[in-house]
């Protein structure tokens, strides 16, 4: 049991990585170029190209970090993968929010836990997928990890809302 939690954690680590990175040192140029659809921005002032450079590369410096720590246990395009994958899954939920009017950092519950892990977890089994059962894990415990870390980023004045 223990062993599945910690393997499913390490897994998702750099996607959690990317993720907070994103959210640490984006700001700045949107990568929609702030344009709109039918009146509506395309995916808001959220999704940055700063925060997606630097969520891809602290994800896959984390898990090239993982790979020198427990050498031949983590491929070394993973972390890439899952970060990439992760900023993608965040990306396609504010395009989701957007185009059913729900206005930039406004929150939807669930899918802003879980957008970005759906997204890493389908682009990261492309190297190597998680088991079964660490997958169920890492979909449980996601959204109240994201929100406690979500909770403590707000604190520290690194977001403008508490979710
Ligand atoms: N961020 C960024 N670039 C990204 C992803 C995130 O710059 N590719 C930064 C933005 O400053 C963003 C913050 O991280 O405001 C929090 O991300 P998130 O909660 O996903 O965005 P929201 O602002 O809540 O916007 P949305 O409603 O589109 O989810
Ligand atoms: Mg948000």
């Amino acid at each position: 049991m223990i062993n599945i939690i910690v393997n499913a954690l390490i897994y998702i680590f750099p996607a959690y990585v990317a993720n907070s990175s994103a959210v640490l040192f984006g700001g700045g140029k949107p990568i929609d170029l702030g344009k709109k659809v039918g009146g509506k921005r395309i995916l808001g002032d959220g999704k940055t190209f700063r925060g997606f450079i630097f969520g891809a590369l602290f994800g896959s410096l984390t898990g090239l970090g993982i790979n020198i720590i427990k050498p031949g246990y983590f491929p070394v395009f993973l972390g890439l993968s899952l970060s990439i994958g992760g900023l993608i899954g965040d990306i396609i939920a504010s395009f989701l929010k957007r185009r059913v009017g729900v206005k930039r950092g406004r929150p939807v519950p669930i899918l802003d836990q879980i957008d970005f892990v759906i997204g890493a977890v389908m682009l990261g089994s492309l190297v190597e997928p998680p088991s079964g059962k660490a997958l169920i894990f890492i979909l449980l415990a996601t959204p109240l990890i994201h929100l406690t870390a979500n909770f403590l980023g707000y604190l520290l004045n690194f977001k403008e809302n508490p979710w």
